[in-house]
């Protein structure tokens, strides 16, 4: 992407507003942490890495309403900001992650000023913003390794440029792939209820001019029946211990189709994305969404107004439905409790 999906600008924080995408590429400028809590709770900003450098951020913003010189009242500010942060969505750990990182530099640093202190928090979420653009073509770089020339893959949500900084986890592979003179297709499920496939996955992908074809979720068994895919490509919000990883609905279900046909299920992330507390997807917090979502499309509505409605953002795909995690540290084949811990030494 030629700018960044989300940054630091003169104090605030800027970010392409992702819910009129494809129609429209506007941009939210973000003074206060209200706003910024609101573009992550309403999808404006979204993708775990995304959030998770929007939540340094929001960190910022919240520093910027304390006045006064008093350490101690400075870092109860900031713990009380972060809570509010940790309250815009459930799932994405790089979320957590971040701010869980930016108590710990307070922590740290328990002799200095207030000015010093925002110098050293403000030098952290940039930092933060940076590790994002270097991890993702790290794990670019090695996820290419598993693409050849010719092959078809899959992949769904967004898990491009609009979901990191700039480049990617899933799509960051096919950038890298694409780098290297790869040819190959994508096919890019549209993902219901919000479409983050078809909006999102599409128009990036259309931009890097890589050979992407839309499909319907239900489309998905009868493409790899037909041999038509060799590769699936997904991102995560967060893994467990053991290598289970949540994410976008419906990947579950790819992973389950792709051991049925045979095809190779991967699933790209950074660190920043394993939850070291939880040891098994089943302690992973799954976000409920609104009925509104499933109900209409766009402005109309598509089902009868008192129908029931369940609509999970996201599912768990456990770690034996997973040929390999690929991180910035390499590829982790059929991850395990064992792999997974490796990776933190
Ligand atoms: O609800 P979303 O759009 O935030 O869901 C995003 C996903 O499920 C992505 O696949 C995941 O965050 C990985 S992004 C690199």
């Amino acid at each position: 992407m030629n700018s960044p999906t989300i940054c630091w600008q003169r104090g605030c924080v800027k970010l392409i507003d992702q819910t009129k995408l494809p129609n429209k590429c506007e941009y939210i400028i973000c003074r206060d942490v209200k706003t910024l809590w609101k573009a992550i709770k309403v999808l404006s900003v979204r993708g775990a890495p995304a959030i998770g450098v929007a939540a340094g951020f929001g960190v910022l913003l919240g520093m910027k309403t304390f006045k006064g010189d008093d350490s101690k009242k400075f870092r109860k500010h900031i713990y009380k900001v972060s809570d509010y942060i940790a309250t815009s969505r459930p799932t994405a750990v790089n979320l957590f992650n971040v701010l869980d990182r930016m108590k710990t530099v307070l922590a740290r640093h328990m002799d200095l000023s207030v000015s010093q202190l925002k110098k050293i928090l403000t030098d952290e979420a940039l930092a933060i913003y940076e590790e994002d653009r270097r991890v993702c073509r790290e794990m670019g770089k090695h996820g290419a390794s598993l693409i050849k020339s010719g092959q078809s893959v899959m992949t769904v949500c967004n898990a491009g440029a609009l979901a990191t900084v700039d480049y990617g986890t899933a799509l960051g592979v096919f950038y890298s792939a694409k780098e290297s003179k790869k040819k190959f297709k994508v096919y890019a499920c549209e993902t219901r209820p919000l479409l983050q496939g078809a909006r999102l996955t599409t128009w990036e992908l259309l931009r890097a001019k890589i050979d992407t074809t839309l499909i319907c979720d239900n489309m998905a068994a009868s493409l790899m029946k037909k041999q038509q895919i060799d590769a699936i490509f997904t991102g995560a919000d967060r893994i467990a211990m053991n290598g289970d990883s949540a994410n976008k609905i419906g990947t579950y279900s790819l992973a389950v189709l792709a051991k049925h046909h045979r095809i190779p299920f991967y699933i790209v992330a950074p660190r920043s994305t394993f939850d070291r507390k939880i040891k098994t997807g089943r302690d992973i917090p799954i976000e409920e969404r609104g009925r509104e979502e499933v109900i209409s499309f766009g402005n109309r509505p598509t089902a009868p107004k008192g129908v029931k409605v369940y609509n999970p953002a996201f599912d768990v795909t456990e770690n034996k439905l997973i040929t390999a995690i690929i991180t910035e540290k390499g590829i982790i084949h059929a991850p395990n409790k064992l792999k997974v811990n490796q990776l933190f030494f």
